[in-house]
């Protein structure tokens, strides 16, 4: 083995290592930065090990197309708000399918023209699943980014038989792979097999609702990956088999645990067309609620011995945690015990909330998972709702007609006093109304959440 080869294969080993660990550090918020790096200094090394293969063959190109990457991945890093974090994640979903999908296409061309040897069946069997898989990818990671981006209708779009027709494209799709690994000089036959590919993606994204999006991209995630590994295969390359399927098998975790948050079934987010929001849902009734100044807030929240906060989306659109520190800062100074109550799909993405409050550097012990909070809040004074919605609706446990009927939620409702910073009456992403805002025990604090909460703290900053 030459030294460069041994090069390679030793950055490969410690970049396998690195992803790895990455993976076990990013699932705890302490470690989290050291998986961030880890992941980081894996990438690094797995390229610098590949531009030392043999066969690469044009620095200029891989420069070139370097350059355009940058210039398109860094702008998108730094542009897009963290609410729009799905969708950029859709969008580099679409880029990883379709690069994968394109050196699956040319790697088929290529041998067919001059190595028709390495066109084994094995080889012919996962190259037309990667390529299969990278373009069904690329263009259902698209039409996932058009719908969160709002550039097309988020509701479902359906129609009958829609199911049936979608599933026949994908078993002609692979008769037509099975077909190619049998007989890999039919290239006639392979541009039809993309073809297929391409609009299956669009296909299987048309039925589902925007509210089951960032699942499906925890999915399309997944496809990715999987579609890397068998790239890895095709390639001979060690490491992207390792790297594609902890990618792909991180990602199914990802998206079992969301549909488990959710309580929403696999067959249900990809069949289901959830997202309709059902007349019946969108029916207001003329109820009232009691609302409260920042100066009634304060009095309550300093006559409390504990306080549980819930933040939901409304905290990240409102970009409040700073204020929240503040309020922490000042409540825990007085004696008053402060926690944070975290639902899994609290926001819009997954960890939204542990990224924002790490953010204002709230101390990770003050954070509970939903069961944790859940045992604590009938025993705390206040439960005060930082723009939640969806996860705090009691419906999700008694309403049977209600979209999001079981799915678990924090139970605010259970506090002995609750207080709901939101700007109006506006339901949440589920597009229903919440019973918890016309409770007895619930205060409305109306209002921008970054505001309201300025006004508060500012209020407790005066009392003696
Ligand atoms: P939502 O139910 O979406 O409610 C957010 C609330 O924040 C809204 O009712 C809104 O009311 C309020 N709000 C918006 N901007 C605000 C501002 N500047 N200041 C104060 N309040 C503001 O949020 P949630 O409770 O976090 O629930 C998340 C939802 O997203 C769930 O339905 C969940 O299933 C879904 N979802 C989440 C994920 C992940 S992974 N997190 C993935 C898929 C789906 P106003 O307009 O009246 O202010």
């Amino acid at each position: 083995m030459s030294t460069q080869a041994i090069f390679t294969q030793t950055t490969y080993i410690i970049a396998a290592a690195l992803f790895i660990l990455s993976l076990k550090w990013l699932s705890a918020v302490p470690t989290a930065r050291r998986g961030v790096i880890a992941g980081e200094i894996g990438m690094i090394l797995a390229i610098a090990g590949t531009l030392l293969l043999p066969q690469i063959v044009s620095y200029k190109w891989i420069i070139l197309t370097l350059l355009i990457g940058s210039a398109i991945g860094i702008p998108i890093a730094y542009l897009m708000p963290m609410t729009h974090v799905p969708q950029r994640t859709a969008l580099s979903h679409s880029f990883g399918g379709l690069a994968v999908g394109l050196v699956g296409t040319a790697k088929y061309y290529l041998w067919n023209q001059h190595d028709p040897e390495r066109l084994t069946p094995f080889i012919m069997a996962v190259l037309c699943f990667e390529v299969l898989l990278g373009f069904l990818t690329f263009t259902g990671s698209l039409m996932a980014f058009g719908k969160l981006q709002e550039l097309m209708p988020t509701r479902p779009i359906v129609y009958r038989g829609q199911n049936f027709v979608n599933l026949s494209v994908l078993a002609i799709a692979v008769a037509i792979g099975v077909y190619l690994t049998i007989n890999p000089a039919q290239i006639g036959l392979f541009p039809i097999f993309i073809a297929l590919a391409l609009a299956f993606g669009v296909m299987l994204i048309l039925p589902i609702g925007g509210a089951d999006m960032p699942t499906v991209i925890a999915l399309l995630n997944s496809y990715a990956g999987i579609s890397a590994s068998a790239m890895g295969f095709v390639l001979q390359n060690k490491l992207l088999i390792i790297a594609g399927a902890l990618d792909g098998s991180s990602g199914f975790i990802l998206s079992i645990i969301m549909c488990k948050a959710m309580n929403r079934s696999f067959t249900n987010v990809l069949f289901g067309a959830f997202g309709q929001v059902s007349p019946q849902a969108l029916k207001t009734e003329e109820r009232t609620v009691r609302s409260a100044t920042p100066e009634e807030a304060a009095d309550i929240l300093l006559a409390a011995s504990s306080v549980a906060i819930i933040p939901g989306y409304g905290m990240a659109v409102a970009q409040a945690q700073h204020k929240v520190r503040e309020l922490f800062d000042q409540l825990t100074r007085r004696g008053i015990d402060v926690k944070f109550g975290i639902h899994p799909v609290a926001g819009r993405m997954p960890g939204h909330m542990n990224v924002l409050l790490a953010e204002a550097d709230i101390p990770y012990d003050r954070l509970l998972e939903m069961e944790d909070i859940n045992s604590e809040l009938p025993h705390t004074d206040v439960a005060l709702v930082i723009g939640a919605n969806d996860v705090v609706n009691p419906a999700a446990k008694h309403d049977k007609n209600s979209p999001i009927y079981g799915m678990p939620i924090i139970e605010a409702d259970r506090a002995r006093t609750v207080m709901v910073i939101k700007r109006s009456m506006n339901p949440g992403f589920a597009g229903i109304e919440n019973e918890l805002y016309y409770m007895d025990k619930t205060l409305m604090l109306f209002g921008d959440a970054k505001a309201y909460l300025g006004e508060l703290v500012k209020v407790i900053g005066q009392e003696k």
